[in-house]
């Protein structure tokens, strides 16, 4: 080793990307707290708060409601593996990135993979999937409730978990940016399986998949005629970890747990239609902000996520020199995007503690001002000024 490697020191930054937000510095203190050994009943005692707070926050009964070792792609990539088997007929609903992941998973794992489509920046229409289901049943149908690529919420999961059910498919639903930040009704809306992410709305850094599924799913699984094929992604022993049998599957990452069972604490003390509306009337302060600034919004403005904004990058302001000057003048991370919008589309995040008005203002600021720095025109505070007034009508309801 020829150079010394100091202490670590992260900068602070102000994370309005796409996630991870900033967590909660009660999270943060949680996670500092001792480690245990993952069979210490003081340790599976935390495993349970840990299930019980997951089924208020994903507004289901299910037994079956814990936390997959890894990522939101890792709870996407459970679900996938633990249910397709080389052969089976999947149907993927595809608007965005992350329904092209559910398609690579599938395809991975053997799955005969049907796709139904809509444009980026709009939504599936559910007639879609009851057409094709007629034409050629599948046994899992999978789609994204909010797709983080382009900002975009699928409407009536409802109406496609009841298409699901009367059509003998499986409902799969990725909930990655949505739970804890807009309504995810798993038992109301029929929902078989669906997973998450920690980073986002739940307001933790990344590492873990909150993940729930009912009956149906489990003895879907149950009844595989081929093992699981992938070990670590494998519900059917996964599973028996979370549960008093106690498998010893893989060490269940300690201060993680910790900081998942305070976020998801934080949400009930909270409660989930109070924070709901905060990161509606936070996104919408954004918006109207952006606007007032001259600035054009992405996508279909009846299906806009709150917590993920999407913007037209103005006239004449490049992309990554724009994005390095905000986050070394400002501290703010704003996220670039992919495929057909890379370059043309900024994604902005208001997501868990980030979720308030304090978060808008400081954006707002700092984007006025390093457009102001390529040239670009806009009326000094206007997007301030107008994102307040919406915020605090809003608030006044
Ligand atoms: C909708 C959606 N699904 C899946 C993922 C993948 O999650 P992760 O990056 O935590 O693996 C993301 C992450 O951005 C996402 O937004």
């Amino acid at each position: 080793m020829t150079r010394s490697i100091g202490v670590l020191d992260p900068p602070i930054r102000l994370l309005c990307g796409t996630g991870p937000t900033n967590p909660d510095p009660r999270v943060l203190r949680a996670m500092a707290a001792p480690v245990l050994g993952q069979f210490d009943p003081a340790f599976t005692a935390i495993m349970e708060d840990v299930m019980a707070l997951g089924r208020y926050v994903f507004r289901t009964s299910n037994t079956r409601t814990f936390a997959v070792s890894g990522t939101g792609r890792g709870g996407m990539e459970a679900a996938i593996a633990s249910l397709v088997e080389p052969g089976d007929s999947v149907l993927v609903g595809t608007c965005g990135r992350f329904g092209d992941l559910f398609v690579d998973l599938a395809t991975r794992y053997g799955g005969r993979v049907s796709q139904v489509t809509a444009e980026w920046g709009q939504v599936l229409d559910p007639q879609q999937i009851d057409e094709w289901l007629k034409r050629a049943p599948a046994k899992v149908v999978a789609v994204v409730h909010g797709e983080t690529s382009t900002g975009m919420l699928q409407p009536q999961l409802g109406e496609i978990g009841r298409i699901c059910r009367e059509r003998g498919a499986l409902l799969l639903v990725d909930a990655v940016v949505t739970l804890g930040g807009v309504p995810v009704e798993v038992d109301g809306w029929q929902i078989d399986m669906c997973t998450s992410g920690t980073q986002k709305c739940v307001g933790c850094p990344s590492g873990m998949a909150p993940i729930t599924y009912n009956d149906r799913a489990e003895q879907t699984i149950a009844s595989r005629k081929s093992p699981v094929i992938s070990n670590y992604f494998d519900l059917t022993q996964i599973q028996r970890y979370w549960n008093p049998e106690r498998l010893n599957h893989h060490t269940l990452p300690t201060s993680m747990t910790y900081g998942l069972r305070e976020a998801l604490r934080l949400i009930v003390e909270e409660g989930l239609e109070a924070r709901w509306a905060r990161h509606q009337r936070t996104g919408d302060a954004l918006k109207t902000g952006l606007q007032a600034m001259g600035i054009e919004l992405f996508g279909d403005p009846r299906h806009r996520l709150p917590m993920i904004t999407g913007m037209f990058i103005p006239e004449g302001v490049s992309d990554e020199a724009a994005r390095a000057r905000l986050l070394e003048q400002f501290g703010i991370e704003v996220a670039t995007s992919f495929g057909p919008l890379r370059g043309r589309l900024w994604r902005i995040g208001t997501m868990g503690y980030n979720a308030e008005l304090k978060t808008v203002l400081t954006v707002l600021t700092g984007l006025e001002r390093v457009f102001q720095s390529f040239g670009v025109k806009s009326d000094r505070g206007a997007g301030v000024v107008a994102a307040e007034k919406a915020y605090h009508s809003a608030a006044r309801g």
